[in-house]
């Protein structure tokens, strides 16, 4: 047969059209302000530029306000399939260029679609966010498929890893998806998040501020804790979804998959055993303990601008994902807030549900006291991360560099929440409280006799001492297996290694009540 046939002809003009969404007047807007369009963000996304798109031909079928005549393939919203890094994974891409991206019945019915295929074969979903919010002629269908959305999002919580990039406007209810996925990155300057924009703020409380002053990436990404990423562009933002989807298993009945890292994995770490002041109250840094520890270069922080007196992120040791969680002695003295309590629990929850193993590095002199925590609910927020490690059946790593005091001990990954392994610097000092404090507490009596203020700071001194010899050491709570290993901070690593090694195919052995969810203090 010569020549193309007409149907397929037909066809090709179809797919050309359809692939302008908007028309080219729009794409070269979202061009000029900084912004790639919907499918050269999935071009970014998939291997090799390729995808499968799907519901390419769906439009809408509104009718109010001329809503006929304005028509578009696709919907402002491209949905596909394709590999990433060689795993299958679903993309959803809105399309700014036709009408702002907006959210109508069928476009949400793609969103919905596309979120069925992920769900239904396990694989992660990757959702690109560039909306005006509710297609306002539209109006309550509109809010139909939103709702759709979300209970989508809900239904895959736990079972398929869920990231949202937000990549131009997300406005009103719109932020909810992204906010019930796993993950969110947000493109510096050219994205937002807020429930109500400047112009509501405004007229509802009178205060002047702009679109990014209230929801920019920066903002969300250290303020709220939002955000969990911040890319400089669109590009840097899909390569960050990559490098995080490279941590992840596909969904929750799988494993990570183990890379080939090349590091040494009993290599030893001698700088380690001086990381840690002379003087227990003097900080150092933390990173330079978790970089020195995992295999190098692998350390991807989530939430680095957020509550930074935690650190979360993943890594990889001898080649296998872990989550790291640590206190940062830099902030606050490694205490516990409110930000950092949350930081903490969700990422916790996060690798537990995608059987990632949690290693925990404790450095924690208690929570952060004071009427301003505590009326903001430090109680309720501190015990989530109580609440996380417990439920976790994943493997359980903990070494105690240092302080270890209190709830906060217990609640970092303790031997007593199930952790598997624990381990304790020399320069580990587990207690109740510190030993100053305990000292004034044990001999109040005995300080309260002396009235001379030298000689009483003196006595106090040696009494802390004896406390913290008598009571806080490592070997005290290791001689009752509370620590199961004291440890040469150099050899840290391989201890890691070999840990993680008997530890990985660790089966849940304990008996768990039946019932419906438990309920995470919220
Ligand atoms: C219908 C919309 C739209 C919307 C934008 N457009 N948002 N159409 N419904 N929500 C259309 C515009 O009319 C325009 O169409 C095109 O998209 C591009 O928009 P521009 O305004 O030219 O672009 P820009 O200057 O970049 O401004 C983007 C914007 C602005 C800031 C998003 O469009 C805007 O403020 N839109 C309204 C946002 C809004 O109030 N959304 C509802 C939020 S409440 P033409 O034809 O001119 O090209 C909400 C509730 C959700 O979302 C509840 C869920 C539970």
């Amino acid at each position: 047969m010569n020549g193309v046939r007409r149907e397929i002809e037909e066809l090709r003009r179809v797919v050309e059209e359809a692939k302008l969404g908007g028309g080219v007047e729009a794409i070269g807007r979202q061009h000029s302000s900084g912004k790639l369009t919907a499918r050269e963000r999935l071009e970014l996304l998939f291997d090799d530029g390729k995808y499968t798109e799907f519901d390419m031909l769906v439009t809408h079928r509104a009718t109010e306000f001329g809503m006929s005549e304005k028509k578009a393939y696709g919907d402002g919203v491209v949905t596909a399939f394709g590999r990433v890094s060689g795993r299958n994974v679903v993309g959803i891409a809105q399309d700014f260029t036709f009408m702002g991206g907006s959210v109508g019945e069928m476009h949400a019915a793609k969103i919905v679609k596309a979120m069925q295929f992920a769900l239904s074969v396990g694989v992660p979903v990757v959702f690109l966010n560039d909306s005006g919010g509710a297609r306002i002629q539209e109006g309550v269908d509109s809010l139909k498929g939103y709702g759709e959305i979300f209970h989508m999002n809900v239904t895959a919580s736990g079972s398929i890893p869920q990231i949202a990039v937000i990549m131009g406007p997300c406005a009103g209810g719109a932020v909810y998806s992204p906010a019930l996925m796993d993950f969110i990155i947000m493109v510096s300057k050219t994205s937002y998040m807020f429930i109500t924009g400047p112009r509501v703020v405004k007229v509802a409380i009178g205060e002047e501020v702009t679109e990014y002053e209230l929801g920019g990436a920066e903002v969300q990404a250290s303020r709220s804790g939002v955000a969990h990423f911040v890319a400089g562009d669109d590009r840097e933002a899909i390569e960050i979804v990559k490098r995080l989807l490279s941590y992840l298993p596909s969904n929750s009945l799988e494993l990570p998959p183990r890379v080939e890292t090349g590091d040494d994995p009993y290599r030893e770490e001698p700088y380690l055993d001086n990381v840690i002041p002379e003087d227990t109250a003097k900080p150092y840094n933390m990173y330079e303990i978790i970089l020195r520890i995992v295999d190098r270069d692998t350390f991807l922080e989530v939430q680095k601008d957020f509550a930074k007196n935690a650190i979360v992120g993943f890594a990889r040791l001898d080649g296998y994902t872990v989550c790291v969680v640590a206190n940062n002695p830099l902030y606050y003295m490694g205490s516990l807030d409110i930000d950092s309590s949350d930081k903490i629990a969700r990422f916790v929850r996060f690798c537990d549900s995608f059987n990632i193993p949690i290693v925990t590095f404790v450095d924690v002199p208690g929570f952060v006291p004071g009427t301003f925590q505590e009326h903001r609910g430090i109680i309720r927020h501190g015990a989530k991360i109580i609440y996380a490690y417990a439920e976790a059946t994943v493997p359980k790593l903990t070494v105690i560099v240092r302080k270890a005091y209190g709830g906060a001990y217990i609640a970092l990954g303790s031997k007593h929440l199930g952790a598997d392994f624990v381990m304790a610097w020399p320069t580990a000092e587990i207690a109740v409280m510190g030993p100053e404090a305990a000292a004034e507490i044990v001999w109040r009596k005995e300080l309260q006799a002396i009235k001379n203020e030298n000689e009483r700071t003196e006595l106090l001194k040696k009494l802390a001492e004896e406390y913290r010899r008598r009571l806080t050491t490592p070997y005290y709570a290791a001689s009752r297996g509370y620590i199961d290993a004291v440890i040469e901070p150099s050899q840290t690593r391989k201890t890691l290694v070999e840990a993680l090694h008997l530890f990985i195919t660790k089966r849940e052995i304990r008996a768990r009540p039946p019932k419906k969810h438990g309920l995470i203090p919220l």
